[in-house]
């Protein structure tokens, strides 16, 4: 049977309807608020209602809906716990949107979501063990062992964003200090990026940019890793340093085959990946003896949050 997935962005809101292959075949998208609760819970109702109907219309069910949400979620995939980005403080999500709809939802974690559909429909399907790096606004992490996505004692597990790299380092979202997400996440590329161009000597067409257009944005950075601009490419190599090391933390707990990377920034492909390799070779613990894990960039892109939080909400629902 078909389920619906639903991915929560802080400046979007994405929804598809996917079939038992992982294919998306109908999807909406809509702009949402990272600190309006009530507005997101709003367009998920109405996405939901709005992609049902269209089945409804072709004559197909759907069997359950999963909700990708970008925070600590807990063990009854029912209430956020926190979320670092958007203004989610143990909100009961899954009871506030079975009120309004008659269908079984489960709340995922946005990154597990990603990981398990890389794991099920993409670059893990031929592995047991992997991890998945989503680099975007914050890091997002999952981890799958032994063809099993892991939660943790209390479904908060895998958030691994929230790695400490810095002792004392820079102010998380998350309240804790030095987490790999400001270093390693598309936040803290522009931070870097911005950081260079102050610098001078490299990266003046950062600089211009910067204060033509009032600001860096994500695609400014990434035109400029494609036009070979140095001061993009010392940024993204800079960034591929810090998740290096944290991949070889990773591996010497989780010793996954492979380690996938998502979101928006591993649109950059190699130029990320290079670098997030040599750092994970240097710094593996046993290395030149330790088998050495893979890496890939994901392949779902944009779509992966969508499909693996309906592929998870209709294994819940016992649709298979
Ligand atoms: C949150 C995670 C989320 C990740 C990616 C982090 O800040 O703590 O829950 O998966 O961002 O959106
Ligand atoms: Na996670
Ligand atoms: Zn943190």
């Amino acid at each position: 049977m078909r389920a619906i997935g639903i991915d929560i962005g802080g400046t979007k809101i994405a929804g598809a309807v996917v079939d038992e292959l992982g294919t998306i075949v109908a999807h909406d998208r809509r702009p949402t608020s990272a600190t309006d609760t009530q507005l997101i819970e709003d367009t998920v109702v109405e996405m939901v209602q709005h992609l049902t109907a269209g089945e409804l219309a072709k004559g197909e069910q759907i069997a359950a809906v999963g909700v990708a949400a970008a925070g600590f979620i807990d063990a009854s995939q029912s209430t956020v716990y926190y979320a670092p980005n958007i203004s989610w403080r143990n909100e009961p999500f899954r009871e506030k949107l079975e009120r309004r709809l008659e269908v079984p939802i489960i709340v995922e974690n946005d990154a597990n979501a990603a990981g398990w559909a890389e794991f099920r429909f993409g670059a893990g399907r031929l592995v047991s063990d992997m991890v998945i790096l989503t680099i975007g606004t914050g890091v997002g992490g999952a981890i799958v062992s032994g063809d099993r996505l892991f939660r943790g004692g209390f479904g908060a597990g895998a958030e691994l964003g929230h790695l400490r790299m810095v002792p004392g380092g820079l102010p998380c979202g998350c309240g804790a200090h030095g987490c790999i997400e400001q270093y390693g996440s598309g936040r803290a590329l522009l931070r870097i990026a911005g950081e260079l161009a102050d610098a001078g000597g490299i990266g003046r067409e950062l600089a211009a940019l910067r204060t033509r257009d009032g600001g860096l944005t994500g695609l400014h950075v990434a035109d400029l890793v494609q036009a070979g601009d140095p001061g993009a490419l010392s940024a993204v190599r800079t960034l591929g340093g810090w998740l290096g090391q944290a991949c070889a933390s990773l591996a010497a707990v989780l010793d996954p085959q492979l380690f996938v990377i998502g979101g928006g920034v591993a649109q950059s492909g190699d130029v990320l990946l290079d670098p997030i390799r040599a750092a994970f070779l240097e710094h593996l613990p046993a290395r030149g003896y330790h088998p050495e894990s893979e890496f890939a960039i994901a392949e779902l892109v944009n779509d992966a949050g969508v499909v693996g939080a309906a592929d998870l909400a209709r294994h819940y629902a016992g649709a298979v």
